[in-house]
């Protein structure tokens, strides 16, 4: 990996993994003493299959996973990923939803939702947002989303197509930005990409893992990549 490549930390790689890691150690090294077999018909446990050779062995093998584990929960990488992780959490999501340009009434918005550009982003009434969506503004586009709408898991919402250039750093990378507008009771499915520029019209369902590139009038059922309307809601 480039000096200055970085992997962004997630939740389950960063908090849970090495816990369950660990757990799964702990029940590994347990089941090798233990076996279970069925004799007569009747099921019985035998315990401790006693092989000192094996049993030394397996106590050794737990014993290198637990200092793994304890060493991995003291290595730097761990406390950095934990630190830039929290960092992210409270900015793209804590702080930016007392950020968001407006939020409506009894609207949902999951721990895991990233937003960039809060201020350029406004929510209606009773609108759920759902866990891992991106809704990223532009610094000069904004997203509006209507009331009712739902939005499901690990949908892409972004009114500036690429971050700015590394030789143009007033520059974007490429594309362009323009302001999306998504009406109201929309249902947007998982995994969906919403593109620069596009307005969702009211009463429509946009199938999962759409990427939607052009406007997509009310009352109908949107899919596909890029998305075309397939029938009437
Ligand atoms: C779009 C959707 C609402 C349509 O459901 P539906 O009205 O029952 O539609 P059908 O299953 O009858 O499909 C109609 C046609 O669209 C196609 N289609 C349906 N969903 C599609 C999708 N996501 N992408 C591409 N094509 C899709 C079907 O293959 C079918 O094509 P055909 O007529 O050539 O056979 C549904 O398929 C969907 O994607 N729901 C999203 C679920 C989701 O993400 N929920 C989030 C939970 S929080």
């Amino acid at each position: 990996m480039e000096n200055h490549s970085r992997i962004r930390p997630n939740v389950n790689i960063l908090i849970l993994s090495p816990f369950l890691t660990g757990i799964r150690y702990c029940v590994t090294s347990f089941q090798t003493g233990f076996c279970w077999s069925r004799s007569r018909g009747a099921r019985v446990a035998q315990t401790a299959v006693s092989n000192p050779v094996r049993d030394d062995l397996s106590k050794g093998v737990a014993m290198a996973k637990i200092f793994f584990f304890l060493k991995t929960l003291l290595a730097r990488t761990f406390w950095r990923q934990t630190i830039v992780f929290l960092k992210n959490y409270m900015s793209s999501n804590v702080m930016a939803i007392h950020r968001l340009r407006h939020l409506g009434k009894e609207s949902h918005i999951a721990p895991s939702v990233k937003f960039a550009h809060p201020e350029h982003i406004t929510i209606g009434d009773r609108s759920d947002i759902g866990s891992q969506t991106h809704i990223y503004a532009g610094r000069e586009s904004r997203i509006t989303i209507g009331s009712n709408t739902l939005i499901g898991p690990f949908v892409f919402i972004t009114s500036d197509s690429f971050s700015k250039s590394k030789f143009e750093l007033t520059e974007s990378h490429s594309g362009h930005q323009a302001d999306i507008a998504i009406g109201n009771n929309v249902r947007i499915g998982a995994h969906s990409v919403i593109l620069p520029g596009v307005h969702v019209g009211d009463n429509v369902a946009i199938g999962a893992g759409s990427v939607v590139t052009r406007d997509i009038p009310g009352g109908k059922i949107a899919a596909g990549n890029p998305a075309k309307v397939i029938k009437d809601l």
